[in-house]
């Protein structure tokens, strides 16, 4: 199923056949780095798979799903919204991973920005997050381009992360 288009991207739920494509982007260490719960083998690949498959099993609305390279059909990255608690608050990350060769053409933050954009517009979510290793400049890049500011660390089992963050304006209409 189809969540959103961009211009050179299309999101969409993974599907089973999507696993080598998955695995491919996992195992390159250098996209791996900063993410403390990234897939470390296949199986744990077809797992996070099998987990997404019809949305976050929890928040169906929510997920990882498959970022397709429109002009030929390939799955280049997996990006989408995520659930946490974070001090006590529940808080939606946009998540953003794309394949090393595809770095540095703007794509991640054409991601971002519409994925932000569809759980401001289509979502109604009043806030959004970015969860951010303090090394992982490439990715602060994408969350300032989408008008996220940093907001506080978070101190988690997993590691520590720059929280970053933007509220939906108000609509001036309104
Ligand atoms: C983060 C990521 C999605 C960015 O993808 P991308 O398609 O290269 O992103 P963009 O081209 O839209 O923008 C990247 C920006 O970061 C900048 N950048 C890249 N490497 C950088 C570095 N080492 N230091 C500072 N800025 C850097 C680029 O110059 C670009 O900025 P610009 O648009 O002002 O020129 C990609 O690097 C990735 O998938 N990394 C691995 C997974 C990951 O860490 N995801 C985020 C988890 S929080």
């Amino acid at each position: 199923m189809k969540i959103l288009e961009t211009k050179r991207l299309l999101l969409r739920y993974l599907v089973p056949s999507d696993i080598n494509s998955l695995w491919a982007l996992y195992r390159d260490p250098e996209v791996s780095q900063y993410i403390p719960d990234a897939p470390r083998t296949y199986s744990e690949a077809k797992e996070e798979l099998e987990w997404f498959q019809n949305g976050h099993p929890k928040h169906p609305q929510l997920g990882l799903w498959a970022t397709i390279y429109k002009e030929s059909g390939k799955l280049i990255g997996r990006c989408g919204l995520l659930p946490w608690t974070i001090d006590g608050q529940p808080e939606i990350e946009v998540a953003y991973l794309i394949a090393k060769a595809y770095w540095g053409q703007g794509l991640g933050t054409e991601a971002a920005r519409a994925i932000l954009d569809y759980g401001f517009d289509k979502l109604h979510l009043p806030r959004l997050i970015c969860l951010i290793d303090q090394d992982n400049l490439a990715s602060a890049t994408v969350a300032k381009h989408i008008g996220m500011a940093f907001e506080k660390e978070w101190k988690h089992d997993l590691g520590a992360f720059l929280l970053y963050s933007r509220s939906k304006e108000p609509n001036p209409g309104h």
